[in-house]
């Protein structure tokens, strides 16, 4: 299990503090920025994350903004990326189990970092249910196909 993490300027701090949490319990990730709290644009954040994992080279990526949403958006317009913004631990549990959900947005002015850290958690310990689930995120997949021609 490796992770791509990134965020924006509006997610700096809470994304350092994932970095930590990261660290500190053992978890393979790399750091794709940003590195400072000068402004960016959060779209060319979320593609980079959206590449990484579209790659294959990371199992799952983690966004920061200011609010999650920006980086949730942009980053769904790219194939095969389902990503949910969760500020909550119920919502991060159904995120994996029912859409299998590959990026988990946050925002760092929504949400602290120790609420941050528990829906993390939650996240990466909860699998994909399949099934009846899995006929609904295929469905998601033919979506892609009708106006982009192609998913992975
Ligand atoms: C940046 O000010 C802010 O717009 C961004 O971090 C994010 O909240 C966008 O959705």
């Amino acid at each position: 299990m490796k992770i791509a993490l990134a965020c924006d300027h509006g997610g700096f701090r809470l994304k350092n503090d994932i970095a930590g949490f990261f660290k500190e319990s053992g978890i393979a990730y790399s750091d794709l920025g940003t590195f400072s709290e000068d402004p960016v644009d959060y779209p060319d954040i979320a593609l980079k994350v959206a590449e990484a994992v579209q790659s294959g080279d990371f199992n799952q990526g983690v966004l920061c903004c200011g609010t999650g949403i920006g980086m949730a958006i942009a980053a769904n317009k790219a194939p095969g990326i389902r990503a949910a913004q969760c500020h909550d631990t119920f919502s991060a549990r159904a995120a994996r189990e029912h859409n299998d959900a590959n990026i988990l947005t946050m925002g760092e002015r929504v949400i602290g970092c120790g609420l941050a850290r528990d829906i993390v958690k939650v996240w990466l310990e909860a699998e994909f249910q399949g099934g009846r689930h899995a006929t609904r995120v295929n469905k998601i997949s033919l979506i892609e196909q009708k106006y982009y021609g192609g998913s992975r």
